[in-house]
């Protein structure tokens, strides 16, 4: 068995310290630190002046001992550029790349140097170890700990650091990235994904070439929208399925981020990422600790699909709300009503709610504000009392009559934000994040709320805390963020004496913040994030929320794709999906696409012709009986729609009895005949024995496949299965049971 740890032994001392491996170094000489997963490992070792470099990426070695001798083989310096490999590279002395660190001294001097003190490994538990190294400035009782938190069975690495000073007075961080990693296998493929309202996640893959590419964001909040924090790194070979070096993560910070990729002189990657540097410089007093973004990553030796299960697990055991419990299917009034609604029309919705099947009803925008009512998207925000014309018997009243029908009921809100045309705002205009000698800017007519105020982040968890207070039995809350930052000034900052460029990390922190307090007293209430789409949907926030909302563009055939993206970093159970009236696919084709994943409705249920509300019905039944193998079991994407005509992703449950097909038509420009080849299926054990059965047809609609035949998972494995999908039949859903 490998051993769990090992250095040099004549220059270290261990200490045993209850379940904690300490390893003080006694001298400069050589410490090795290898960061291991299951399947790879990063290897750190200090240099002959106690700098702390990467020396290694790749697969285990046999031996943990001849790690040692790797950094000996290569030779990395250069007189002119300085040490490209340092794990954690400061600026202002002898680097002169991109530092992942630059400071200001509190006397003003802007030099760094960072020398290896200690590091020690500590077991969480069986799967999970915390490996922590300390840094120091010879000259400044300036101190940097890298963390690295190792899930090894996921192979997932969370990364972050933690910047603390007993400098006489404070000092200024201008940068703290999370990480900086270093690779030297070459050939580096980076795919990216831009967006904008309704087009979020949009793949760029592209070969690195020397030099630097940044990705970026400055929008503060809703800080996803033009530039998604999540990436996908492959070695050698762009990003495949089923096989190559491929490591896929986000950065988990829910504002402004910056991910640094550069190709060096010797054609290795430098990758620093963490909260973007811009208009964020950090006055950190003496002891108290700076703790960065994490950095959360899976690392894969056999392509992305094994890379993102692991991801996928890793969720839903350690990271979402609840990530292996259940989820609520709904019926949301968003799209079937937008601000146009009273307690009757809600009301008549919950019997539909009730028709189709689903768990719960939820009340979207447009149920507040009393001066200035929320009837479109101009007004009331902040306001967040019933609007008495709408709903005269309250929410309270929504939720008894929603219980009548044997359904939940849940809110939408959208606590950060302020309209100008509110009583909040008239009442707190110090709250609200505006230049005051500028005219204000807008952005979907609303402001932001100074979440770095305390006041402010009372009031947000109010809002929330009223609600619940109230009606203790509502299920479920939608909250949503529609705007970015303009203007970005705080009046509290500015009133405490604290730099203005402190706003946008405050923010972000003031939020987390709120959101321990709500999870302290309402731990399990299933939330879902929102931010206009898919602004918002990081690991930081999902600790926080069950699920989130990836889209407001929900026609199924864009949705394919969308939901294809995000399915290589988030698991089935945490992106929600509705059936909407956008696209021009029947309302099968929507709700087959809107079933891979937490499925909602947003239509006019009532209004749904006999045979199409049948089939919703039988649809959301269908749905009941296999969720639990999408949302708890293991996604293989078969056929990727970006290279295909077709789409085709399978769930499968753990212990391989049952899995679930998705296959769709995904071009319709040049006619398809019947899908000519099988799609070898995946994830089976080759040894059972299955059927595969259509299910979700169309009342009256015949399945051209034969559900008694019986095929070997051998046989679908590596001949596959063919769902013969055409023009008639642009989405076939197909059930694979194990027979005994
Ligand atoms: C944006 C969200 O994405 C929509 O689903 C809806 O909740 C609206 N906001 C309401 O204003």
């Amino acid at each position: 068995m490998r051993k769990t740890h090992h250095l040099p032994a004549i220059h270290k001392t261990f200490l045993t310290i209850g379940s904690m491996l300490a390893v003080v170094s006694l001298s400069a000489q050589t410490v090795t630190i290898p960061i291991e997963t299951g399947s790879n490992v990063i290897v750190l070792q200090t240099d002959s002046e106690s700098r702390l470099r990467t020396v290694y990426f790749g697969e285990p070695l046999t031996n943990e001992s001849d790690y040692s001798a790797i950094s000996s083989l290569t030779r990395l310096d250069d007189d002119n550029i300085g040490v490209h490999n340092a794990a954690y590279t400061p600026a202002g002395t002898w680097n002169l790349v991109e530092p992942a660190i630059q400071v200001k001294h509190s006397d003003g001097n802007a030099s760094l140097e960072l020398k290896y003190v200690t590091h020690k490994r500590e077991r969480i538990d069986d799967n999970t170890s915390l490996t922590s190294i300390q840094l120091r400035d010879p000259k400044y009782p300036f101190n940097v700990t890298l963390f690295y938190k190792v899930w090894k069975k996921e192979n997932v690495i969370e990364q972050w650091t933690e910047i603390k000073h007993t400098e006489k007075k404070p000092v200024l961080l201008e940068k703290y990235a999370s990480a900086d990693l270093y690779f030297s296998n070459k050939d580096f493929y980076l795919t990216t994904y831009q967006g904008q309202w309704a087009k979020e996640m949009q793949p760029t893959e592209t070969k690195l070439e020397r030099g630097m590419r940044s990705i970026e964001t400055k929008l503060g909040a809703r800080a996803m929208l033009l530039q998604s924090p999540n990436f996908i790194l492959s070695f050698g070979q762009p990003a495949s399925e089923n096989d190559g070096l491929v490591m896929l993560g986000q950065l988990a910070w829910s504002g402004n981020f910056k991910m640094e990729f550069e190709v060096d002189p010797y054609e290795n990657l430098r990758f620093i990422s963490g909260i973007n540097p811009y208009a964020s410089e950090y006055s950190l007093v003496p002891n108290q600790t700076f703790k960065t973004a994490s950095l959360i990553y899976a690392v894969s030796n056999n392509g992305t699909g094994e890379a993102s299960r692991n991801l996928h697990s890793w969720a839903r055991k350690y990271r979402v709300l609840d990530g292996e419990g259940e989820r609520l299917t709904l019926l949301n009034n968003w799209e079937a009503t937008y601000f146009d609604f009273d307690e009757d029309k809600i009301t008549s919705l919950f019997k539909d709610a009730r028709n189709l099947g689903v768990d719960l009803f939820l009340l979207d925008d447009g149920w507040f504000a009393n001066k200035y009512p929320r009837n479109d998207d101009k007004t009331g925000l902040g306001d967040w009392q019933e609007n008495v014309k709408k709903l005269p018997h309250g929410i309270g009243h929504l939720v008894q009559e929603a219980a009548k029908e044997g359904i939940k009921f849940g809110i939408w809100i959208e606590p950060e934000m302020v309209s100008p045309k509110s009583e909040l705002y008239e009442n707190h205009l110090d709250w609200v994040i505006r230049q005051p000698d500028r005219p204000e800017v807008y952005y979907r007519n609303q402001l932001v709320l100074d979440l770095s105020n305390p006041e402010v982040q009372d009031f947000v968890y109010g809002v929330v805390d009223g609600l619940f207070t109230k009606n203790p039995n509502l299920a479920f809350i939608k909250w949503d963020c529609n705007a970015v930052i303009y203007n970005a000034y705080s009046a509290y900052l500015d009133k405490k004496g604290l730099p203005q460029s402190h706003l946008y990390v405050e923010y972000v922190h003031g939020l987390y913040k709120v959101l321990e307090r709500i999870r302290a007293k309402y731990p399990k209430v299933p939330m879902m994030l929102c931010s206009g789409g898919g602004g918002r949907g990081d690991y930081e926030l999902l600790k926080y929320f069950t699920e989130f909302w990836p889209s407001d563009d929900t026609d199924p055939l864009e949705r394919i794709f969308m939901q294809w993206d995000y399915s290589y970093f988030f698991p089935a159970i945490a992106v929600d999906n509705h059936v909407t009236d956008w696209g021009k696919q029947p309302l099968k084709f929507r709700t087959d696409v809107a079933s891979m994943g937490k499925l909602g409705f947003d239509i006019v249920a009532g209004e749904l012709n006999e045979k199409d509300m049948q089939f919703a019905k039988e649809a959301v039944a269908n749905y009941h009986g296999f969720k639990d193998m999408m949302w708890h079991g293991d996604q293989y994407r078969l056929m990727n729609p970006h290279d295909n005509d077709m789409a085709s992703i399978m769930y499968v449950k753990p212990d391989k009895t049952r899995a679930i097909i998705f296959n769709y038509l995904v071009n319709y420009r040049q006619r398809l005949q019947t899908s000519v080849e099988p799609i070898k299926l995946n994830g089976l054990d080759p040894s059972k024995k299955y059927q595969v059965k259509e299910i979700n047809l169309y009342p009256g609609a015949r399945s051209w496949l034969n559900p008694e035949k019986v095929y070997s998972g051998d046989f679908l494995m590596k001949v596959g299965f063919n769902p013969l999908v055409n023009l008639n039949r642009t989405s076939v859903v197909l059930e694979v049971n194990e027979v005994r």
